[in-house]
């Protein structure tokens, strides 16, 4: 059985707490050991911060309508497809199922790997999913994530869902149409009984293709009608549907007013109790969290559907480490003891992996997985508050989201660290790589070590999420970049790649700045018509001695007037250079593209 509360309760504690004050670039390290049982600081201040009670929780029994535990929360994940339709977010293939692979660690119930019928791309990765991740079940635990596909109300979207789905373990379809008057009228240009008529249809068909668990979204369902609402649920239900997912689709309502419209519907839908409420909540007011716990704790919402980094259309969705780590950490006092079956040591290694794939950042004061969400500055907090007790401005554990603190002697690893000691912290960082991958990363472990007396957490976790461990199968390789600029004149680069055959090609050229010349020196190798469109630089830890995080996302250039951003394809790269960086993440990003040309070149239609 899965044990969900990780944490022992007499661990001896004894850490170095690390502080940054980026302003005057100075760095505090004030050395601390605690010898203090867990079990007892717990006691003395469970009022008063949120580090989870200790129970042993399991997860129930999956059956598609019916939950035994009443406090339970099914998480429902849709990075792959609501996430996936951010601006610029576009993922490929190998990428979704790296990140489907990374959303069963984290333990998510369902994975809503896509729209199957949008184009035979999404055809494949739904069904690679389903086939793969979808039937890697733990026996132990009984534990394997639900593999949904999306389909609008035809027969022809529904067929193409189930082809994709029916491989896995526990497939769904999930069906949707909208419910508003304003959609009905504007969009699909029908009426409120077509739309009824469309839903039960679609839903029959889907149970009738031999798929027993169907869940069902009125799209805009807060600005549809109440009455109508109750209607058209009512029908679905008898017709088999297993879960209702009420869609905030425009991130239109404020808490209570959604809370309302669920007890409505909990209150006037005909055979609500055989199914389970799901909620679907945008971003558009920045009220997600908030409408998403609102109406799981308050009205008897039990599934509730989310995105990590809380990617999604405009604004985005609901984001699931903010709904998993207010659960965890108020869920006992406040929510009524919800919990969900999260491993919320996996949320920071999902933000990072989501973070490289997408090349989306997370901004900074990003709750839970923002690169300052457990970084004290100002003085009274670092002083007065969490070093003489941690709890009095840390309500979460770094540790509880895979964030590790320096050990006790501060030096976390250096360059006489050998594969196994990078191969252990990598486990407890939340990495399991494959010794292909572990190698990969340990080489570029060796790199920086060499420049630098100690590699910190972070640095390992930009050097795992640099893009090599999920990127495609390389076509080019930097071998040497060298640029000369400054104040004199244009800046010149020659660069220096491989391509697969492992031929060596070179070029010069200058530019307006040292990236700018590599970057063209690369092009005038690869000889791609790209178009970069994003290219962004950050350090690590800070200081000059930091490594250098870079992004890039570039597009095909289809003609000179026209960039298609429809299909982006990001690369990141890590070092102590930002010339290298710079250089390492452009080429990523063209590997990226090509590979996903040859990929889709290969793809056959469903
Ligand atoms: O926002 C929305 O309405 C959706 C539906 C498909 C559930 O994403
Ligand atoms: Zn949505």
């Amino acid at each position: 059985m899965r044990i969900f509360n990780q944490r022992t309760h007499t661990q001896k504690l004894s850490y170095r707490v690390v502080l940054f004050c980026p302003k005057m670039a100075l760095r505090i390290a004030i050395r601390r050991s605690l010898a203090l049982s867990r079990s007892s600081a717990l006691s003395l201040h469970h009022h008063r911060h949120c580090h989870a009670a200790a129970s042993p929780l399991r997860r129930p029994e999956y059956v598609a309508n019916r939950i035994s535990d009443q406090n339970y929360v099914r998480i429902f994940d849709t990075t792959l497809r609501d996430g996936e339709q951010s601006p610029g977010a576009a993922l490929t293939s190998t990428q979704k199922l790296a990140i489907a692979r990374q959303l069963a660690k984290l333990g998510v119930d369902v994975i809503d790997a896509g729209f199957p019928a949008a184009s035979a791309d999404d055809f494949e990765a739904v069904k690679t999913i389903a086939k793969t991740v979808g039937n890697e079940w733990d026996k132990k635990t009984d534990y394997v994530p639900v593999i949904c596909g999306l389909a609008r109300c035809n027969m022809k979207d529904v067929t193409d869902a189930w082809e994709a789905v029916k491989h896995a373990r526990r497939p769904r379809i999930h069906v949707f149409i909208s419910t508003s008057d304003l959609h009905i009228k504007h969009k699909l240009r029908t009426t409120r009984e077509k739309v009824v008529e469309m839903a039960s249809n679609t839903v029959t068909f889907a149970r009738n293709l031999g798929c027993d668990d169907v869940q069902f979204s009125p799209e805009d369902a807060c600005r549809s009608e109440k009455e109508f609402l109750y209607s058209i649920l009512g029908e679905v239900i008898a017709a088999g549907a297993t879960t209702l997912n009420i869609a905030d689709t425009v991130g239109f309502s404020i808490p209570n007013e959604f809370g309302q419209l669920i007890s409505d519907i909990k209150a006037n839908t005909r055979g609500i109790n055989d199914v389970i409420i799901s909620v679907h909540c945008h971003d558009d007011l920045g009220l997600s969290t908030a409408n998403t716990l609102a109406v799981s704790a308050c009205a008897g919402a039990r599934q509730i559907e989310v995105t990590v980094n809380g990617i999604g259309e405009r604004g985005g969705n609901a984001s699931l480490e903010e709904v998993v780590m207010a659960m965890k950490c108020r869920g006992p006092h406040v929510l009524g003891g919800l919990y969900s079956g999260i491993n919320t040591r996996q949320i920071i290694p999902s933000s990072k992996l989501l973070e490289e794939c997408t090349g989306l950042h997370v901004q900074p004061n990003k709750a839970i997985v923002g690169a300052n969400a457990f970084v004290h500055e100002s003085g009274i907090h670092q002083l007065d508050g969490v070093l003489k007790h941690k709890n009095t401005y840390e309500i979460i554990a770094p540790e509880d989201v895979g964030l590790l603190r320096a050990n006790n002697s501060g030096i976390v690893l250096g360059k006489l660290s050998g594969r196994h000691a990078l191969q252990s912290r990598l486990k407890e960082l939340g990495y399991e790589l494959d010794n292909e991958k572990l190698n990969v990363v340990f080489w570029r472990f060796k790199a920086i070590a060499d420049q630098k007396k100690r590699v910190s957490d972070a640095d390992i976790i930009a050097l795992v999420s640099d893009g090599e461990t999920t990127r495609y199968e390389v076509t080019w390789k930097l071998l040497d970049v060298q640029v000369v600029c400054g104040t004199a004149g244009q800046s010149m680069a020659t660069v220096k790649l491989v391509d697969p055959k492992g031929e060596e090609h070179k070029a010069c050229s200058v530019g307006n700045g040292p990236v700018d010349s590599a970057y063209k020196a690369v092009d005038l190798i690869v000889k791609e018509p790209v178009r970069l469109l994003e290219y962004s630089t950050n350090d690590v830890l800070g200081g000059v001695d930091s490594t250098t995080k870079t992004t890039t996302r570039v597009s095909i250039q289809t003609n000179p007037d026209f960039v298609s951003e429809d299909q982006t394809f990001s690369g990141v790269g890590e070092g102590m250079d930002f010339i290298v960086s710079s250089v390492e993440a452009y080429i990523g990003a063209l590997n990226n593209m090509l590979g996903n040309k040859d990929e889709s070149s290969q793809t056959s239609n469903p």
